[in-house]
């Protein structure tokens, strides 16, 4: 199925923002200079004058539609309600990029607010490539799958994440979102090597990245440890911009967006960095090519 449109050039030219309900009447007055917008469905399906300003803005812009509720990992399956939702909702936006996390967030009927992790063995494997193909059938393109943050390893995991992700791209062609951040704070919690793991990473999949911030909170399991959360509640640091410039070295120039959901700034400060990830990202690909050249 395929990724590109006729958006897709201008996409990858600039960084993108996730979109938040707070700034869209800013965004459709002043149409700040970047590249994307990336929304949560879930934000516009009962909201009738949001989707009449996110439709507006779809005319400017490129979208990406980035799914919190569709829970590709369940093993009670997809709600069907909720995808042909998600599918009204994307026919009417013809957006460059639909997304989504490799979690579960649903079990019997109801909806957990949160992402959570899922044991990476085959049976999970045949789940997840299974959902993905429904997903893809009724939305009728790619449906791009994002790595998760992690805090715990699940005892029954026959694989690691990284050799999850290649049997998934292997088994389904799926494409990959790498969450930068994601992958900074999960080697933090899990103690991996960051690098190794973007190293390591299914590069030719790679169709989008993440930055966002964190919040260190004490680590209960270990007296006197810190976890990374993955809050989106803060510019993002040091770290993961460093990280962010091995990544581009590694995947080349990739569609990126800025995710900031908790203590939302105001759009000038998102707007900055995303113009501090192109800054990144334009050194990264200098220093790319010099190596290279
Ligand atoms: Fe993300």
């Amino acid at each position: 199925m395929a990724i590109t449109s006729d958006a897709r050039p201008r996409t990858a030219e600039r960084t993108g923002i996730g979109l938040r309900l707070p700034h869209i009447a800013e965004v459709v007055a002043t149409r700040p200079p970047v590249g994307w917008l990336e929304i949560h469905p879930e934000n516009f399906l009962a909201n009738p004058h949001g989707l009449e300003l996110l439709t507006e803005l779809a005319r400017d812009y490129p979208i990406s539609v980035h799914t919190v509720g569709i829970s590709i990992g369940s093993a009670d399956g997809i709600d069907r309600d909720h995808l042909m939702r998600l599918r009204a909702l994307v026919d009417r936006l013809n957006p460059v990029l639909v997304s989504g996390h490799l979690a579960w967030s649903t079990v019997g009927g109801a909806y957990l607010n949160d992402l959570l992790p899922l044991p990476y063995t085959q049976e999970t494997l045949r789940v997840v490539a299974a959902h993905l193909a429904e997903v893809q059938d009724v939305l009728g393109r790619t449906y791009v799958i994002e790595n998760p943050s992690s805090y715990v390893s699940l005892a029954t995991s026959t694989m690691t994440e990284l050799e999850f992700l290649h049997a998934l791209v292997n088994q389904t062609g799926c494409r990959l979102l790498c969450d930068v951040s994601n992958v900074h704070l999960s080697g933090h919690n899990m103690r991996y090597d960051p690098y190794h793991y973007i190293d390591e990473f299914p590069a030719e999949a790679v169709a989008e990245l993440h930055l966002g911030g964190f919040t260190p909170e004490d680590d209960e399991a270990t007296p006197g440890g810190t976890l990374l959360v993955d809050t989106h509640a803060h510019a993002v640091a040091d770290p993961a911009w460093e990280l962010y410039a091995h990544a581009v070295r590694r995947f080349g120039h990739q569609p990126t967006i800025i995710e900031w959901d908790n203590d939302l700034p105001t759009l000038a400060v998102l707007i900055e960095e995303a113009a501090k990830a192109d800054r990144v990202r334009e050194a990264a690909r200098e220093d790319r090519h010099a190596h290279v050249g």
